[in-house]
């Protein structure tokens, strides 16, 4: 499994090869560009964006974030694009290298995607436990979380890359207390529908989207 993966430069960015896929795949590679993820950044309102209800942005507040479970960064380019700062902690070697590549692409373009993507940073540290007290407003969680058969069978190609590159994160548990004590104001996590709380822990708040839910735990209020 160490070698099924390998990381090449292409003509569009930085590429994840799968060596073992079953067929023939694409390079993953991140464009905040492209894709959905360019659509939703792009066309999305406070209104339906429930991540951005759930993180606290209104018109006024734009509350500083770290994901830190940063991923593909789709989560992340959403809230910057309403305008929050957003530090991104990522752990896996080679999902830290694409998103490098691909800030450092997106952060030359002066549109609302460059611009957004000039509002997210890429920290060194690992885990959110590496951080001090208080370092943001809000800390976002987004573990993996196993699919079941009839989701993996919907999940696009280049998700299930991504899934098998990083595997199922089983120590999500982990994250809920440091996140708790680096978050001034909450710590939002995001779940599939019908999945267990984050450490078994029960949420101030919840809000539900079509396929997510968010649980939301609250330090303090926001004007408080
Ligand atoms: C489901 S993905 C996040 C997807 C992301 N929200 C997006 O919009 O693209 C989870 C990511 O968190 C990372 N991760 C899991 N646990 C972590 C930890 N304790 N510290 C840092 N990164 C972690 C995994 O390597 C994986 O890339």
């Amino acid at each position: 499994m160490a070698n099924a993966f390998e990381l090449k430069q292409t003509e569009d960015g930085l590429g994840l090869f799968w060596r073992e896929a079953s067929q023939p795949m694409r390079p993953l590679i991140i464009d905040f560009h492209q894709g959905k993820a360019a659509y939703r950044a792009q066309h999305s309102s406070l209104k339906s964006e429930a991540i951005a209800k759930a993180v606290g942005v209104t018109g006024k507040f734009q509350p500083s974030v770290i994901d830190a479970t940063a991923g593909l960064a789709r989560d992340a380019l959403v809230l910057a694009q309403f305008g929050c700062h957003v530090q991104l902690i990522e752990r896996h070697p080679m999902v830290r290298e694409l998103l490098a590549d691909a800030l450092q692409r997106a952060q030359l373009m002066s549109d609302n995607i460059g611009l957004a993507a000039q509002r997210m940073e890429l920290l060194n540290q690992q885990h959110i436990a590496d951080l001090d007290p208080d370092s943001c407003d809000v800390v976002y969680l987004d573990p993996m979380y196993p699919k079941t058969g009839k989701q993996k069978a919907q999940v696009k190609k280049d998700m299930q890359m991504f899934q098998q590159l990083v595997g199922q994160d089983e120590d999500a548990d982990t994250l809920l207390q440091p996140a708790l004590s680096v978050a001034r104001y909450r710590v939002v996590v995001k779940r599939p529908a019908s999945a267990p709380y984050l450490a078994g822990t029960e949420p101030n708040r919840q809000l539900k989207s079509k396929k997510h839910r968010f649980d939301i735990y609250i330090n303090q209020g926001f004007n408080s």
